[in-house]
């Protein structure tokens, strides 16, 4: 079964192409390892825009590379002031007194983060089902993973605040990361919600984490709640940048956003005692671009998104979208299908030829799920459609 359909035909000014599968960095020796040999596998499952990405910032990339000097490069303080302008702008959302630092990775800001605010043996709480990266950072700084699942009733997922308040009120429970919006399940937090997150946490004394980086990608009417607009003080740390919305992963940087000193102090110590700034020319040249220019791309690639949510609203074999409100990630629940963790792994690749992430990589509340990535020409939604109708069950 070939995965290459003629491309859609779409209007002259159409801002998100189709990228063909072979531009994708996919590695072979992964895929085959990870979802079994067969050649025609269509891959989604990476938490990337898997479109032609924005034009201002291949153009800025290609112009830097094509400038031929690639020394070491001061970050200037526009870098800043454009995320700056584009929180304001995108999500009314004013910095003013906080700080804004670099770091390398998310990864790396949420390791610093757990070094300076725990001691070993100490507990960090996540909700899963949530991105695959939080616990075995908990786990390799010797830290405690601190359960605190997310609720599903069958249509969607809230947080079980009962159980915050019982994790967060272990003496020894000292941080949470959120994850807003939430990776992989598509919720946006709501204003609310976050006000009791924040309560829970200000009175048991447990810092917030909040991993902002999927803030841009927030579908329909919905809006980005930053969790600085609702914490009271100063216990809290936001991860930002513009690696997710601009598939700048391999190229760019991040931002941690806190008005906490000691944070700032410790972020700043780990840059000195590690050079973790050297800056990376690209990543100075793709940032600038996209947070000054990509307004008009992302709108397109929200609307795409969108569009192919409601082309997933019909799937086959009782197969059902939980339908997200923000992320460019669908989260699906196969669990009519009878089958094990494992199993639909197998299925989804051996039957549908399509690999996805099977849900028990985000926990085992996942299982039965999977992830697939939607930032995607409906062509390829419309591929997958088929695919999984014609899959035997
Ligand atoms: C919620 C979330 N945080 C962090 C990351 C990865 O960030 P980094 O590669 O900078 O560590 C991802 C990537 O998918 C993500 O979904």
């Amino acid at each position: 079964m070939s995965h290459e359909q003629p491309p859609e035909p779409r209007p002259e000014h159409a801002l998100v192409g189709r990228l063909s599968v072979e531009r994708r960095a996919e590695n072979p020796k992964l895929l085959e390892q990870l979802f079994g040999q067969r050649d025609d596998l269509l891959p989604l499952w990476i938490a990337e825009p898997y479109v032609e990405l924005a034009a201002p910032v291949t153009d800025a990339l290609t112009a830097r590379a094509a400038n031929g000097w690639y020394g070491y490069e001061t970050r200037p303080r526009e870098t800043r002031d454009r995320f700056m302008r584009w929180m304001e702008r995108r999500h009314g959302w004013t910095i003013e007194t906080e700080k804004m630092l670099f770091s390398p990775s998310i990864g790396t800001s949420i390791a610093l983060l757990i070094e300076m605010l725990t001691e070993p043996g100490d507990g960090v709480i996540i909700q899963p089902p949530v991105f695959t990266d939080f616990k075995p950072l908990v786990v390799a700084a010797d830290r405690r993973v601190d359960r605190a699942p997310l609720i599903f009733d069958g249509d969607r997922y809230t947080m079980d605040l009962e159980r915050l308040e019982a994790v967060a009120s272990e003496p020894t429970s000292k941080v949470m990361i959120l994850c807003n919006p939430h990776n992989p399940v598509g919720r946006v937090w709501t204003r609310k919600e976050l006000a009791e997150v924040a309560e829970i946490c200000a009175k048991n004394d447990v810092f917030i984490v909040a991993d902002e980086i999927h803030a841009d990608l927030v579908l329909g009417d919905g809006s980005f709640i930053p969790i600085a607009s609702v914490v009271e003080g100063d216990r809290w740390a936001a991860l930002h940048g513009p690696i997710k919305t601009f598939g700048l992963a391999g190229v760019s940087d991040t931002l941690v956003v806190t008005r906490n000193r000691e944070a700032v102090e410790h972020l700043r110590a780990a840059d000195r005692r590690l050079h973790l700034n050297r800056n990376n020319v690209f990543s100075l040249a793709a940032t600038a671009a996209a947070y000054a220019e990509g307004d008009a791309w992302l709108d397109e690639l929200l609307s795409t998104i969108a569009g192919n949510v409601e082309l997933l609203n019909d799937l086959p074999h009782g197969i059902r979208l939980v339908v997200p409100e923000g992320t460019y990630l669908a989260w699906i629940d196969f669990r009519a299908l009878g089958l094990g963790a494992k199993e639909l792994a197998g299925w989804l690749s051996a039957e549908a030829g399509l690999a996805l992430s099977p849900g028990h990589w985000f926990g085992r509340e996942g299982a039965g799920f999977a992830r697939m990535t939607i930032a995607v020409d409906p062509a390829t939604i419309k591929e997958v459609i088929t695919r999984l109708t014609a899959a035997s069950v």
